[in-house]
């Protein structure tokens, strides 16, 4: 978990490369979903495009669904699940009925003013089998504008503008920031600076992370 932009989905993948498990981010599903236009993406976009949250019980069905199948049965990175106090209650019902539990709770912090420039300067393959993300300055694609891996034109993400940033940034500390209190009651909480390149925050990561049995 972290702030929109800390670098989540970078590390997760990172990590899913590392770790050889399913990465999950509810963000991805649900852009796809908008993106082909299923009945599930069309009741997301407007919450989406306005840097709400999508309701809990669609996200729920999502996550309920998802884990339950095969490919995640060796192990899964959560990415943006959860992010409301009701979502960790759901997530709990979902773990329960798996007969598995968390390993640990990573919570990414970076300043306010290096996530605006995070986010402000990113740039994404809009190819659902690709979704390379890029940044303007820290991780610039080969030929400017261009997928390095699929030749596709490099879009910003509709909800990476300004106005959309700050609502987004407001509804972390109103929404999903009260959920770090909850794990770190339960002892699972792992805060890590997510500052400096990629390389660096995840060899922090790594030696913060809890080994599974
Ligand atoms: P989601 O896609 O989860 O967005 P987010 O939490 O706002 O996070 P981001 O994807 O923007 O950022 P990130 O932390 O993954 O950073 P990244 O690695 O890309 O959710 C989007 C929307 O979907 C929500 O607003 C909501 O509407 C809905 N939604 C999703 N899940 C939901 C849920 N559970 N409940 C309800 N609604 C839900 O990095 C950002 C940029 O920085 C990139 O360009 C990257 O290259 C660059 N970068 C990364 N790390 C570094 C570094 N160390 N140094 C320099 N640059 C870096």
């Amino acid at each position: 978990m972290g702030m929109p932009g800390v670098g989540k989905g970078t590390q997760a993948s990172r990590l899913r490369d590392r770790a050889g498990v399913l990465h999950l981010s509810t963000g991805d599903i649900l852009r796809d979903a908008v993106q082909a236009g299923t009945a599930l993406g069309r009741k997301v976009k407007d919450f989406m495009e306005s840097g709400a949250l999508v309701p809990d019980d669609l996200i729920g069905d999502v996550i309920g669904e998802r884990l339950g199948r095969e490919d995640a049965r060796a192990g899964f990175i959560l990415d943006g699940f959860p992010r409301t106090v009701d979502q960790v209650s759901i997530l709990d019902r979902v773990l329960k009925r798996l007969d598995t539990e968390l390993d640990g709770v990573y919570l990414l912090g970076a300043p306010e003013a290096e996530i605006v420039r995070r986010l402000s300067g990113r740039r994404v393959c809009p190819n659902s089998t690709c979704g390379e993300v890029y940044h303007l300055d820290s991780h610039p694609p080969r030929s400017a504008g261009v997928c390095d891996n699929c030749s596709s034109a490099l879009v910003q993400r509709p909800d990476d503008t300004e106005d959309v940033i700050r609502e987004r940034l407001k509804v972390y500390r109103d929404q999903t920031l009260p959920i770090a209190r909850i794990y770190g009651e339960r002892g699972m909480l792992v805060e890590v600076e997510a500052t400096g390149d990629p390389d660096t925050v995840f060899a922090r990561l790594e030696s913060r992370m809890v080994k599974s049995s």
